[in-house]
């Protein structure tokens, strides 16, 4: 096993450093009108099929961004899921607004929409449906409860850059979605974030509060390229959330790439799942048949009554993640607790989300973030498959 290196992650080609090499010989470092970051938007607006794209310095700035055009604001609620990361909760907590957190499906690990019906109240304004690890969420009943209850539906796309629904694309599914950058990402340009919108008005709203409630210039002069943003004056409370052109210009030469990515990880997570599916107490990531999965996290559940052991799922859990490492499998437990068991909210919600805790407490990713499974070549995906084989045998026995 030892003998198959694994791929480290993010990819950097000779592309990538000519397209960064440009920009620094371009000399034409920042703007909100500057070429990278207008190439970049119009670009990925057009791989998503959205109408508007905003470019941003985080994924956190996007859903931000998005939350804040939607006119979310002190004492409204947002309901967010009880499993993702901490940033689709904090975007939230940005606009003084409360995260109101929903269970999750145990199948898919994404926000169970029944469970987030129950928690509307009529403070409620938003719903963000975060499509996990790269699944998109069950879109329609979110898309049905939200126009019953008229709340605005706003995807954390973060994780899941090419997922489709239903025939499409993760980002056109609500009224705004916010992918990251970030170097984990399956579209990796360091720190960074993209919000989509079709809402024109949306879209300028956003615009607004990422340049420090300023509209952005509508043109931009090679000639005098740092003198596009003095005249402005502002109409709203904003941040500065704009993104450099040496980000923008990184992951507009990564974009092109994307596709091949998702491929890779597609063919990746079918490999495992083949040798895994054979366990009995192994559960690989479940595909719902109406979307498709691009993997940017493999999740699997370990349950220990069909495996027929006497451990807990959690010890079982660590057993299994001790027993992978052993055998040199990248393994890691993406987030530890659900968002609401996070101290920073632990005070106030004494409520329990038993399918967020209960998926914590069994599952493991295959894949860390400096190694993810979606970089591998196939020699890898076979040398993880047999040591998952030998490490489950060897904690079964
Ligand atoms: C589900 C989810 N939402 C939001 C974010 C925030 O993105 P960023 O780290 O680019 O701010 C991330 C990324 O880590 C994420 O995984």
């Amino acid at each position: 096993m030892g003998l198959v290196r694994p791929t480290r992650w993010p990819a950097i080609t000779d592309g990538d450093r000519a397209a960064v090499t440009r920009v620094l010989d371009r000399g034409v470092l920042s703007g909100a009108a500057a070429p990278e970051i207008r190439g970049l938007e119009a670009e990925f607006a057009a791989a998503v099929g959205a109408r508007f794209c905003l470019a941003t310095n985080s994924g956190t700035a996007a859903l931000h961004i998005a939350l804040a055009a939607a006119g979310i604001g002190a004492g409204d609620e947002v309901i967010v899921p009880a499993l993702s990361f901490i940033a689709t909760a904090q975007a939230v907590l940005y606009e003084g607004a409360t995260p109101v957190f929903a269970d999750i499906d145990p199948v898919t690990y994404n926000i169970d929409p029944a469970d987030a019906a129950r928690r509307v109240t009529e403070r409620t304004r938003a719903v963000v449906p975060v499509h996990l690890h790269g699944l998109p969420a069950d879109m329609d009943a979110i898309n049905a409860l939200a126009q019953g209850a008229g709340l605005t539906v706003i995807e954390d796309a973060a994780q899941a850059h090419g997922a489709l629904y239903k025939g499409r694309a993760v980002g056109t599914l609500g009224v705004m979605a916010a992918f990251s950058l970030n170097s984990t990402k399956n579209l990796p340009a360091g720190e960074g974030g993209l919000c989509v919108t079709g809402s024109e008005e949306l879209y300028a709203g956003a615009a607004r509060v990422r340049f420090d409630g300023l509209e952005p210039p509508s043109k931009w002069d090679p000639g005098h390229p740092l003198d596009d943003e003095t005249d402005g004056l502002a109409t709203l409370r904003g941040w500065m959330y704009l993104p450099g052109e040496l980000t923008a210009a990184l992951a507009r030469s990564q974009l092109p790439r994307l596709a091949e990515t998702t491929a890779r990880s597609q063919r990746n997570a079918a490999r495992l799942s083949e040798r895994l599916e054979r366990f009995p107490g192994v559960e690989p990531p479940a595909v719902p048949r109406d979307r498709t999965h691009v993997f940017h996290k493999y999740r699997v559940r370990v349950d220990p009554e069909r495996a027929g052991v006497r451990h807990s799922a959690i010890a079982l859990r660590d057993r299994l993640l001790e027993a992978l490492r052993a055998e040199g499998v990248e393994a890691v437990r993406w987030q530890t607790a659900p968002l609401p068991a996070h101290p920073l909210f632990a005070s106030t919600s004494g409520e329990r989300y038993p399918n967020a805790s209960a998926a914590l407490d069994s599952t493991l990713v295959i894949g860390s973030q400096s190694y993810p499974l979606f970089a591998q070549p196939l020699e890898v995906v076979d040398a993880w498959a047999d040591g998952f084989e030998r490490a489950w045998n060897a904690i079964l026995t």
